[in-house]
């Protein structure tokens, strides 16, 4: 999950409209202030009704706007401030009502008016009955919004304050903070790109209820890709056994063995532009496996026969395709940049992220990495501990150097 202040320096307006979903945007406020962003609120009369502008103005340390002629705080024309102040504007929850006056030109009131004259990108998340939310009308007029660039943030489906059941209930929390994040906070410098990552543990099996794993939690691989999905990038996730959630936008191949991994990758291989290896797989699993729970009386002399697994990386390296970048990652427990310069060269990668288990606060679980990149230059670069999710944007940066 990201802690880092992604957010820092970013200006974020939301407007609020007169839904039941509004007392949801305190904790969407929230989250974006521990990101660091600055946010502040412009509320209909109507959303006063739900939440009071105290709430919003004490969540984000800002005056919230609701009256077009009230005494400013200061000498300004408010809706023009606001409009020029924010890097984006999310509508959520967007009433019928808000969606019909944004399509037809209609400002009446802070938000509508603040919302016509703002040059930012205008995010809209509807919320309301499903009857309304599929009128004839209303779709008319998310149309219509799209069609001028407008991002709906699509409603999702499930019961309703009013009983029903359908589409209509605001986005989850985490798909507005997401569509923020990814609106004002990175370049989008690998728009256009396919980036393959790999992340967490293969798991081989002993018999039906024994494996053979590691200690990955996922973690780091699945930063990159947060990361890489963040900068415009097209992702594909292969992930094994995790212990965190993949991140939004992101497509996600589930796989256990590391023969899955290697079919997964091999079938995207060619279209990927840049694919990443942070995955830790298992070199070796059982030479047969068992098809019934293996029995202490049954006569096992207490032996499991291993074979190799395919390496996935260095098949990668053989077949690379002219133009791609290949990033491996090197875990040792001794001799880490020896390994990892092996690694490099037999392998045939572009670079190589070297960890080491015994460094603290880093390799496998933690929040945090120590890494040493390694290119095939010769290039090597240590770098401090940081966030997965900052070792993640140091790499990418360098694969976007290379691109
Ligand atoms: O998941 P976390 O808890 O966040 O931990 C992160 C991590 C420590 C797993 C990660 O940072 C990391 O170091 N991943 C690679 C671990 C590993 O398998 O290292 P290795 O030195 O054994 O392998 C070198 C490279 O070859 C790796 O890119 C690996 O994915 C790849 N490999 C290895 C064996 C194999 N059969 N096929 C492979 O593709």
């Amino acid at each position: 999950m990201l802690n880092d202040k992604i957010l820092s320096g970013k200006h974020i307006l939301i407007g609020v409209c007169g839904g039941i979903a509004a007392y949801k945007i305190p904790d969407l406020i929230s989250k974006l202030v521990k990101l660091g962003a600055e946010v502040k609120v412009v509320m209909t009369h109507a959303a006063t009704e739900f939440v009071t502008p105290l709430t919003f103005q004490s969540m984000s340390h800002n005056p919230v706007a609701v009256d077009m002629f009230s005494e400013p705080v200061a000498w300004e024309i408010r809706h023009i401030s606001l409009a020029q102040w924010t890097d984006t504007l999310l509508v959520a929850p967007a009433t019928a009502n808000m969606i019909g006056k944004l399509a037809n030109g209609i400002a009446d009131d802070m938000l509508s008016t603040v919302a016509m004259a703002t040059r930012s990108q205008v995010l809209v998340a509807p919320a309301m009955n499903t009857a309304m939310y599929e009128n004839a009308a209303t779709q008319a007029n998310i149309k219509t919004l799209k069609e001028r660039g407008i991002k709906i943030i699509e409603p999702a489906e499930g019961r309703l304050a009013c009983g029903d059941s359908g589409k209509g209930k605001l986005a989850d929390i985490d798909v507005l903070l997401n569509s923020l994040i990814y609106e004002v906070a990175f370049e989008k410098d690998l728009s256009g790109k396919k980036v393959l990552v790999t992340a967490g543990a293969t798991v081989e099996s002993v018999d039906p209820v024994r494996f053979l794993t590691n200690h990955s939690s996922g973690k780091m691989g699945i930063e990159i890709a947060r990361a890489a999905q963040l900068r415009g990038a097209d992702v594909t996730l292969v992930c094994g056994n995790i212990s965190v959630e993949t991140p939004m936008g992101v497509n996600v191949i589930k796989v256990k063995s590391a023969q899955d991994m290697f079919d997964a990758c091999v079938s995207h291989q060619k279209e990927a532009d840049v694919i990443i290896k942070a995955a830790a797989v298992a070199d070796f699993k059982p030479k047969d496996v068992a098809d019934n729970k293996i029995k202490k009386e049954g006569g096992f002399e207490g032996v499991i026969r291993l074979e190799q697994n395919p390496d996935i990386l260095k098949y990668l390296g053989e077949h690379k395709p002219a133009g791609q970048i290949l990033v491996g990652f090197c875990m040792e427990t001794q001799d880490l940049i020896e390994n990892a310069k092996k690694k490099l060269d037999k392998k045939n990668l572009d670079m190589i992220v070297a960890n080491s288990l015994t460094e603290p606060n880093a390799g496998f679980k933690s929040d945090t990495n120590t890494v040493t990149i390694l290119d095939k230059t010769g290039k090597i670069e240590a770098l401090d501990n940081m966030s997965k999710f900052c070792v993640a944007q140091e790499l990418l940066d360098r694969v976007v150097k290379c691109l």
